[in-house]
């Protein structure tokens, strides 16, 4: 039977339920379930719940069959359940959080991590998972940047392509999130709202979503938020018009959680028939663990208020999600649990993981301390993140902090012979100030031969409504550095952070800084191959570091302001400043540090101008005039000078990885195409305006090392 036959003998029950998404737990006990929000006033039978047509959030093969069988042996229609999960950063081997790895620039490295981490899902019974999470992020006051590959779209958008096939190697659905940008909170408060101009979600928000619908994506979830006023889950220009409409997606659409009885509490429908009708309007195919289209959609219904043709072409579009993934033939799909604990962790996969945390590590200062010398007999390894597992990050999915590598176990097996020695000196927490264990530290401090000084956020400080206002560290963990640094100069601080951090104040005391993100299951092995140089740092932050809180959001590709300080026409009290931080930021989006030193020549073109669907080669020679062999990531920039939108000061447009021997140089060469220019001018429509252009080249994008050209 086909799709088209089965769902012509569905009852319309069973239609509805195959749009309603539940937890597993609910599943297996509905007696026990603690039901909080919008499953307070569940009216749900066992009669109901033997026709859901998608789980939520279990793991787990053994479970999921046994869940699977149950539900099998009850359902009439014997139409599988397909499960879901947030497999975001691994599954149970985890890689560092998305806004790090992003700062690896490697696409492959980003493809395979994602391979990996489905791959291991799928043996563990999942189908789908909820990523990948494309939003742009330009607040770090917002928690879940550390999901997001940071400012840029174009960077953004090649990483969502790199994910979604990646997760389509290893065999899982996706679906793209938060659809549309979510990321806009307004002053960085998670859930809040986003009020944006049409062109800079076109031009900077929506091409990431959009990259991941083109390379395949399954699923779309809208957003939290209300985006110019109407909640994302009610937003009909956003899911028709843009989604279904310009850009042609024809998979499903499914509610964030509890997203549906929200439009609700946002003020936007008066009661649950509302809000079941609102969502479904507007192209919400799945509700999310929210019960408003299971209790309103037959009522909805007979009022004519909706027709069957929408609920058949929503349930239409989750069985084809279901028989796609082969549900119909196999409903354990590759679920294995034999094979599932050869794979899942195993050494392979581990590989890949530190790969991804030497890669995605950026190096924000060194004054010459690092690399430490392969000589080095003692090293004390301060603060609670130096000996836990605990350094997964939010969304840890499967990952278990004993399974992890620490930095005091991963030093030891580097080299036997070191000794390490393990001082807590203060508890890492935004709220902390008990300063009783700097003492301990400070003896550890003086006895040894180097400092490694694990400081940062703690796991829980970033992630879902986990956003901060105060972006630098606690005073006492500055407390516990100028005690560590009075008697031991030779003090690495190892940063760990779900987002950027306003640590100027760090930046000044610290001798080096290495930031390693909230790393995952490989941390302490990457680590002390990075502390020793085996691997030299190459990461290029993807998000700005501000000087001050106060500066976010900021992010490098930002418009000239009438007034740009300085300028000389107007005194420096009427520029645009602060009075009490400077514009600059602490360090600018693709700044990254290494252990050798690279230079850049002047940028050459082939030519000065540019014809209509003509190209343009741009080069420079990078070479590695430093100690180390080492990876550099050169970026590419361009700037459109004038154009009848103001254009940002500068806007990556491409980037090479390359590896240099010392002494060696390497020719970069881009391709320059007409494309690259266009952007939405004043008509909304994408255009490449003639007239003047800067094509910059550099290892961030502060350099000005630029040549111009003109598109005639
Ligand atoms: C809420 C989060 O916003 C979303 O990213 C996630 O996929 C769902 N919960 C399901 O866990």
């Amino acid at each position: 039977m086909n799709i088209k036959q089965l769902l012509s003998t569905m009852s319309l029950k069973e239609k509805i339920f195959q749009l309603e998404q539940f937890n597993s737990v609910l599943l297996k006990q509905l007696e026990g379930w603690d039901a909080t929000g919008p499953m307070k006033d569940l009216k749900l039978t066992e009669e109901d719940l033997k026709l859901t047509g998608t789980v939520l959030n279990s793991m787990g093969a053994e479970r999921m069959k046994d869940i699977q069988t149950e539900f099998l042996e009850k359902n009439e229609k014997k139409i599988p359940l397909a499960f879901m999960h947030d497999v975001i950063h691994g599954y149970r081997t985890i890689y560092p959080i998305n806004l790090g790895l992003a700062c690896s620039f490697d696409l492959d490295l980003i493809c395979d991590c994602a391979e990996m981490a489905a791959t291991e899902a799928v043996l563990d019974g999942v189908n789908v998972t909820f990523a990948p999470m494309v939003d742009l992020a330009r607040d770090a006051r917002w928690g879940r940047v550390m999901e997001t590959s940071g400012e840029d779209p174009y960077l953004n958008s090649l990483i969502a392509k790199s994910t979604v096939e990646g997760f389509k190697k290893g065999g899982i659905a996706t679906c793209v999130k938060h659809f549309a940008a979510y990321g806009g909170a307004l002053a960085g408060k998670d859930y809040a709202e986003v009020d944006m101009s049409e062109h800079t979600l076109r031009e900077y928000y929506l091409p990431a979503y959009k990259a991941a619908i083109d390379a395949g994506v399954d699923m779309v979830m809208p957003s939290f938020n209300v985006l110019n006023g109407i909640p994302a889950t009610g937003n009909t220009w956003l899911l028709q018009d843009v989604l279904r409409g310009e850009w042609g997606f024809d998979g499903v659409v499914i509610s964030d959680y509890g997203a549906v009885w929200e439009l609700i509490i946002h003020g936007y429908a008066k009661d649950e028939k509302d809000a079941a009708h609102k969502a479904l309007q507007a192209g919400v195919d799945v509700e999310m663990c929210s019960t408003m289209y299971a209790q309103n959609l037959e009522k909805l219904l007979q009022e004519g208020e909706i027709t069957e043709e929408q609920i058949d072409n929503a349930v239409l579009r989750v069985l084809n999600l279901k028989e796609k993934m082969g549900l119909f033939e196999n409903p354990y799909q590759l679920t294995d649990e034999k094979k599932a604990k050869e794979i899942i962790l195993c050494d392979k996969h581990r590989n890949i993981a530190r790969k991804a945390v030497e890669e995605s590590a950026v190096l924000l200062k060194n004054d010459g301390v690092l690399p430490l010398p392969r000589t080095t007999k003692s090293v004390a390894v301060i603060g609670p993140h130096g000996d836990t597992g605990h350094v997964l990050g939010w969304w840890l999915c499967g990952g278990l902090a004993e399974e992890t590598v620490t930095i005091c176990d991963g030093l030891r097996s580097y080299d036997k012979g070191l000794n390490v020695r393990y001082a807590k000196g203060c508890e890492i927490g935004w709220n902390v100030t008990d300063e009783s264990g700097i003492a301990e530290a400070v003896e550890f401090a003086k006895d040894s031969e180097a400092v490694v000084l694990c400081l940062g956020e703690k796991e829980e400080e970033s992630g879902e409504s986990n956003s901060k206002t105060n972006l630098d560290l606690p005073e006492v963990q500055y407390k516990l550095l100028e005690a560590v640094l009075s008697v031991n100069q030779n003090v690495v601080v190892l940063l760990f952070t779900g987002r950027p951090l306003a640590i100027t104040r760090l930046h000044k005391l610290a001798p080096a800084i290495l930031n390693v993100w909230w790393p995952g299951t490989e941390c302490g092995n990457a680590v002390a191959r990075l502390l020793f140089g085996d691997v030299v740092p190459s990461g290029k932050l993807t998000m700005t570091f501000p000087y001050s809180s106060g500066q976010c959001p900021i992010y490098y590709n930002h418009c000239l302001t009438g007034r740009p300080s300085p300028y000389g026409r107007f005194d420096i009290t009427h520029a645009t400043r602060y009075i009490d931080t400077p514009n600059e930021p602490l360090y600018p989006f693709g700044y990254g540090l290494s252990y050798t030193q690279f230079s850049y020549s002047q940028v050459e073109l082939s030519t000065d101008e540019m014809s209509r669907g003509g190209k343009i080669k741009a080069r420079v020679t990078v070479t590695n005039s430093g100690k180390y062999k080492a990876k550099e990531i050169v970026q590419l920039y361009i700037r459109d000078v004038i154009g009848s939108c103001v254009r940002p000061v500068k806007e990556l447009k491409g980037f090479e990885k390359i590896e240099l021997n010392v002494g060696e140089s390497k020719q970069v060469v881009f391709t320059i195409t007409e494309d690259m220019l266009a952007f939405y001018g004043a008509g909304m429509e994408r255009v490449a305006e003639s007239g003047k252009f800067y094509v910059f080249i550099g290892g961030n994008s502060e350099t000005e090392n630029y040549k111009e050209f003109q598109l005639i």
